[in-house]
């Protein structure tokens, strides 16, 4: 299998069909894919990973392994968030939380912000009844990806729990033609920063890809090694 779309995916640097923030990436995230490709651009050590019109590029020290420079097709996306914020209500209040000599980041909220408006949709509601709803349906010849930032640390234990039974009983659904994928940057005890991990079934097959400071500064990548 060709597993060079992990890291395209996580060069959008938002949700696909997890829990997505009530911040200032709900809406640019849920737009940052349209169709083909991701509306975000990521800078590596390898080039540029962009698609057509990328208005936001993040730009992390990067350390590790170059990754393949392989944008994957989008079928459909989707977030769910228990406070989703609307980036036209919400977008001046969002602004005001960055410090105003932070041009930098002002400049690319702004940019994140502006690509909202069409497309994506997060709804409303708990991860945990979400997912279960979600993950009924199969999706021969597509891989399912299910991914989230910086959020697991939020849920109650009891909706952590539902969360993992969940994935694992559509995981053993999955099939090679209909693979479901896992995909978290989530605080964990290691440190520096978050750890990006991977699960893939069929097979329940558990990578570590990397570390990531939780703003994205900075990504410490191995990929999925050999
Ligand atoms: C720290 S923020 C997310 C940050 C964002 N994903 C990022 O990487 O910048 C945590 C988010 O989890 C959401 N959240 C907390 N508990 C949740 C639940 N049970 N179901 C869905 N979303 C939840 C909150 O509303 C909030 O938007």
């Amino acid at each position: 299998m060709d597993w060079s779309w992990v890291l395209t995916l996580f060069s959008c640097w938002g949700r696909l069909k997890a829990p997505a923030s009530g911040g200032c990436d709900v809406g640019p995230v849920c737009h940052c894919v349209r169709g083909t490709g991701a509306c975000y651009a990521l800078g590596t050590p390898g080039g540029l990973i962009e698609a057509a019109g990328s208005a936001v590029t993040l730009r992390p020290e990067w350390q590790g392994v170059v990754p393949p420079m392989v944008a994957p097709v989008v079928a459909a996306r989707r977030g769910v968030d228990l406070n989703p914020l609307d980036p036209k209500r919400d977008g001046a209040r969002l602004l005001a939380f960055v410090w105003a000599d932070q041009t930098l980041r002002l400049a690319r909220l702004q940019a994140a912000l502006g690509l909202a408006g069409g497309g994506g949709v997060v709804d409303e509601g708990d991860a945990a009844d979400w997912l279960e709803a979600r993950l009924q349906a199969r999706h021969p010849g597509q891989a399912h990806l299910v991914y989230h930032t910086i959020a697991h640390q939020y849920f109650p234990p009891t909706v952590q729990a539902r969360i993992e039974a969940a994935m694992a009983a559509a995981g053993a659904r999955a099939s090679a033609d209909a693979p479901l994928c896992w995909l978290g940057m989530e605080a964990d005890a290691a440190g520096p920063g978050a750890a990006v991990t991977l699960r893939i079934w069929p097979g329940d097959i558990a990578v570590t890809l990397g570390r990531a400071g939780f703003h994205g500064e900075w990504v410490e990548w191995r990929g999925m090694g050999d």
